[in-house]
């Protein structure tokens, strides 16, 4: 394996290393080589021993949005005429160019006051044949005012793709690899969020409370689910909430005294209902104001109103919610379980990638098993190991001390800055997999519930097919939406994974594919995240395919086989 990749790898697997994000995926890729002295220290990605707490983290990446520009370029840009133009507003900590619909540049200055420099330097521009909406954003589009002079130059600047891998070229890049932990941490380097894209997320974040703001100036709106917990892969979506808790005063103690003001409002029949009307307002105005925002939909009716539309210069898709803390909470708790061991993420994007291209996960809303549920199977798992890898949740309470959290009665307390010492479990990620295979591949669904607040199975209090209680709300089933076709299918994949896992012939990287791109077989034509069409073979298909390909390997597989390798007794089901 190229020395590059494997310092990667290690870099995914210890967090030891803090590598250029530009990586296999950046079509080249210039990242912020302000010329400048880079005073802006990346926000990192965490490893147990300096991660930051969540909420540090989350304070730092706003503070960066909000002195960060998003630039439609033109196509014959230059990045030092560019660099230099940009630079004469003020000193410039970061910037990179990519590529969607056209260049654009993400600019992180050093200060605000530069933002408003290039807002007072640019117009409003007059259309011909339209009439453009006034709203001054930190959205630009630089014009080249001598287009004569330049018109022949290529564009010269390096972009960073956005895009996600495709499963071609991911089984590709995995197939040099010496093991399946190595394959593993590979996907997980492969898929992960790159840097500039989550910088890409908050900028959008703070572009949305511009809006928001014109209506209620102390909100804040946050990403929250796999943008920020840790487990994000490239393309997913953007989860946003509103947050008005600082304007609704509700942690604030009343004041002594014969009077007290408070505001006179409007009064609607419940906070569901205020959500709604709040949401459909910011929505409008979204619509109607937001550059690059389009396909505004209004989903005021879901248990969690929210309003959905794409961000088009970053290709997110965004969900915006309101007053939606416990998801807030169950996203932190996620971030922390990443932090704890390098095996944590490297098993759930395992798994997701898997699930995916099986076809058990669905981009569209339905009744698939969601990553979530699937993070926190694989969760489960992990504190169920002897010695457990991770510690239940009731464990990370008991740690709290005086970080109490209770949030519309349902106690969301866990130790925000858990210090956990390293596990005594060595286990590989080989192992992991397998496990998970096999657990799941005969766990009683039919009787049983996933519970991470104890680290144990208990009765299911309600016949859904899939029952994984919610960590807060402990009355809800956060699979509820599985039905008995979906969960079959899971554990049919996860029987037919786990055996194919234990045939020695497909454990070596002589054998093609082998380890864990032998799980990737089906829709190899496809590209992850945006297959609509699957062409999944049957499973019994899928077993003789890899048989024939076993007895192909077998000669040059055959010296590497350990003898006598045991095989557990997982049935098939074809
Ligand atoms: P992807 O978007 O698929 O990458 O993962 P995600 O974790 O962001 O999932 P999703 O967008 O579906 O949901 C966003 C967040 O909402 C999750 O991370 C959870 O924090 C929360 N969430 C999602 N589904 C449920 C649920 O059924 N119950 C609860 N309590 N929270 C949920
Ligand atoms: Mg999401």
């Amino acid at each position: 394996m190229a020395a590059s990749v494997w310092r990667r790898v290690q870099a995914a697997a210890g967090r030891q290393l803090r590598l250029p994000r530009p990586h296999s995926r950046s079509a080249g890729g210039s990242v912020g080589a302000a010329p400048v002295a880079d005073g802006s220290e990346e926000p990192d990605i965490p490893n147990k021993a300096t991660a930051k707490t969540f909420s540090a983290l989350q304070a730092e990446r706003h503070e960066q949005a909000e002195r960060t520009i998003l630039i439609s370029c033109p196509p014959n840009v230059t990045e030092k005429k560019f660099y230099n133009y940009l630079a004469s507003y003020g000193p410039i900590n970061k910037y990179f160019f990519y590529e969607t619909f056209g260049i654009y540049a993400l600019v992180e200055f050093s200060g605000k006051e530069s933002i408003e420099a290039v807002q007072r330097a640019s117009t409003i521009p007059g259309l011909q044949h339209e009439c453009a909406v006034p709203f001054k954003s930190r959205f630009f589009n630089l014009r080249n005012n001598h287009l004569g002079s330049q018109a022949a130059i290529h564009p010269s600047v390096l972009r960073l793709k956005q895009s996600v891998i495709s499963l071609n070229e991911l089984l590709q890049n995995i197939s040099g690899a010496a093991s399946i932990d190595e394959q593993l941490y590979m996907v997980l380097e492969e898929m992960q969020l790159t840097e500039e894209n989550t910088r890409l997320r908050f900028l959008v974040c703070s572009l949305i409370k511009e809006i928001a703001a014109a209506y209620f100036p102390e909100c804040s709106i946050r990403p929250f689910g796999s943008t920020v917990n840790n487990f994000g892969k490239m393309g997913c979506d953007l989860d946003m909430f509103l947050d008005l808790d600082g304007i609704s005063g509700r942690n604030k103690t009343k004041p002594g005294g014969a009077f007290s003001v408070e505001y006179q409002t409007k009064r609607v029949a419940s906070e569901r209902v205020a959500t709604q009307s709040i949401l459909s307002v910011i929505g409008e105005c979204i619509d109607q104001f937001a550059p690059g925002c389009t396909g505004m939909q209004k989903i005021l009716n879901a248990r969690c109103p929210l309003v959905r539309f794409s961000h088009q210069p970053s290709g997110f898709q965004c969900d915006l919610t309101a007053n939606n803390r416990i998801a807030m909470r169950s996203t932190e708790l996620l971030y922390i379980y990443s932090t704890l061991d390098p095996r944590v993420r490297a098993l759930v994007f395992g798994i997701r990638c898997w699930a995916r291209v099986q076809g058990i996960t669905s981009s569209v809303p339905g009744a698939w098993i969601t990553n979530f549920s699937l993070t926190m199977m694989v969760l489960f798992l992990l504190q169920r190991r002897n010695p457990p890898i991770i510690p239940t949740l009731d464990q990370l309470k008991a740690q709290a001390e005086k970080d109490v959290h209770i949030i519309e009665s349902h106690d969301c307390t866990f130790a925000s800055d858990y210090k956990m010492k390293s596990s005594q479990n060595t286990e590989t990620l080989e192992d992991l997999l397998q496990e998970f295979f096999e657990f799941y591949g005969s766990f009683a669904f039919n009787k049983m519930s996933i519970n991470i607040r104890k680290g144990k199975e208990q009765n299911k209090p309600e016949p859904s097919p899939l029952h994984i209680q919610n960590p807060f709300e402990q009355a809800l089933n956060v699979s509820k939406n599985v039905n008995q076709t979906q969960l079959d299918r899971f554990v049919r994949a996860a029987r037919e994974s786990a055996w194919i896992l234990q045939q020695e012939g497909l454990k070596h990287p002589k054998a093609n594919p082998w380890g864990f791109s032998a799980l990737l077989l089906p829709n190899s034509q496809t590209s992850m995240g945006k297959s609509k069409k699957r062409r999944r073979q049957p499973a019994s298909e899928r077993i003789k395919n890899l048989l024939d390909s076993l007895k192909a390997n077998k000669q040059s597989t055959d010296n590497l086989s350990r003898p006598n390798g045991h095989q557990k007794s997982i049935p098939i089901v074809r």
